[in-house]
């Protein structure tokens, strides 16, 4: 128990590691907590950015934004590397109207997305998650009250 404790202690403090190895699906309250933005979102376009052609940028039409920083409410763009080695993500649905729940996270006054990001569509949450995005998830985001529901939970 107390090795469990520390071992979330840790993954609570550490940030975001630049990796492709992902680790493992993480509980989307904690991904609420540790990104930068978390919004809902249809993908409506894709090219190589002229500015960098080593970022793919995806244009998304936000309907709804869960959680960001000043200035960050109406995102017009997305970017990820071009290279799935370099964890580009790749978007595999071509439906602009479907919605996807999104947690990205920022540099430089960009919003960058990878393979190891929370990208879900939102049609695939379950009533819970929905509402957790919604509302419940930022009520809980102190790193001990976290730690607490998820020791609980198991
Ligand atoms: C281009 O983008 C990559 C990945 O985001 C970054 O590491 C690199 O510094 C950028 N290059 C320039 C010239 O901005
Ligand atoms: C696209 O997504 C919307 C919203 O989820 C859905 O209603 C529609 O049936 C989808 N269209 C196709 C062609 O899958």
């Amino acid at each position: 128990m107390f090795a469990l404790v520390v071992l979330l202690v840790l993954s609570c403090l550490s940030q975001e590691v630049w990796s492709c190895s992902c680790s493992g699906p993480r509980h989307p309250q904690s991904v609420y907590c540790d990104s930068a933005i978390v919004i809902r979102t249809k993908f409506v376009g894709q090219k190589v950015s002229e500015k960098n052609r080593t970022r793919m940028q995806y244009q998304i039409k936000t309907t709804k934004v869960f959680k960001a920083p000043e200035g960050f409410e109406d995102v017009q763009y997305l970017y990820t590397a071009t290279a799935e080695s370099l964890c580009g993500y790749q978007h595999t649905s071509t439906n602009k109207s479907e919605e996807f729940v999104l947690a990205g996270h920022i540099i430089d006054g960009e919003v960058f997305i990878n393979t190891c990001s929370y990208i879900a569509p939102w049609a695939s949450l379950t009533y819970c998650q929905k509402r957790g995005f919604m509302q419940m998830y930022a009520k809980n985001c102190e790193c001990t009250v976290r730690l607490h529901k998820v020791l609980i939970q198991w």
